[in-house]
């Protein structure tokens, strides 16, 4: 399946383009599966959810998991769940049964990883062929996504897995869905915004191997909404 490139203004432009798509899919599906990630660039999609899509979308169709955490407690400010909560989840009418968080309050990082592997198996029942409908991935400037780092191989016959990410990035103790898993969803939207993500955008879409997001493809499409920073036009 090949990658798609979409090209916007700026981040609040992508932002609002990955709003719609997730409504448009919506539109068409019964329910839907989205997992979401962490960092920075999805905190604008998450607001517009809060806000301008507050009223208009049927949450309880709706069903939020996430393709990675960071091992640290849930009120913690660098916790994806809670940033997606403080942005969006807790301000919109969503039923707690739908929300399901990587549970980091367990004895250690290993423990959360099988945790959230027993939701997903349980949820899906044990069928990756109907998880995420939509997954909103990140891209990192060495060309991680969600926690699957370069170098690091995931393990087999896994859909959540623990893993140490390297020195420079914290928190580093993580939870990351596999590619086992990220690869069986129907789409995947990568949000990329900013002049450091140009050369890792650049590398995946020269199907470099050595980049962990050039290994995540969508059944049905991947998709990459880019800013023009991200993207290298010399001007919008
Ligand atoms: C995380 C993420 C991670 C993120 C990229 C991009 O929890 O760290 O899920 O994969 O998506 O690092 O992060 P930025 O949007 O902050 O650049």
């Amino acid at each position: 399946m090949n990658r798609t490139l979409e090209t916007y203004r700026d981040l609040d432009a992508l932002s609002r383009a990955a709003a719609g798509t997730i409504a448009g899919a919506l539109r068409s599906r019964e329910s839907l599966t989205i997992a979401l990630s962490g960092g920075a660039t999805p905190a604008r999609l998450f607001e517009l959810l809060g806000t301008e899509w507050r009223d208009r979308t049927p949450w309880h169709r709706v069903h939020l998991f996430w393709a990675d955490e960071r091992f640290v407690p849930a009120d913690h400010a660098e916790n994806n769940y809670r940033a997606a909560a403080d942005s969006f989840i807790d301000r919109i009418p969503i039923p707690d049964e739908n929300v399901h968080p990587i549970p980091t309050d367990r004895i250690d990082v290993d423990a959360a990883a099988d945790a959230y592997e027993d939701v997903l198996r349980s949820v899906f029942h044990g069928d990756a062929s109907t998880a995420f409908d939509v997954a909103v991935l990140g891209l990192g400037a060495d060309g991680h996504t969600a926690s699957l780092f370069p170098g690091w191989e995931p393990p087999a016959d896994r859909w959540a897995a623990a893993l140490r990410a390297p020195e420079r990035i914290t928190p580093r103790e993580r939870i990351t869905l596999t590619p086992d898993l990220l690869n069986r969803s129907r789409s995947i939207l990568f949000l990329v915004s900013g002049r450091r993500k140009r050369d890792a955008l650049r590398r995946v879409f020269d199907d470099d191997p050595a980049l962990p997001a050039t290994h995540i493809l969508g059944r049905e499409e991947t998709l990459f909404l880019a800013d023009a920073e991200a993207w290298g036009a010399e001007s919008p």
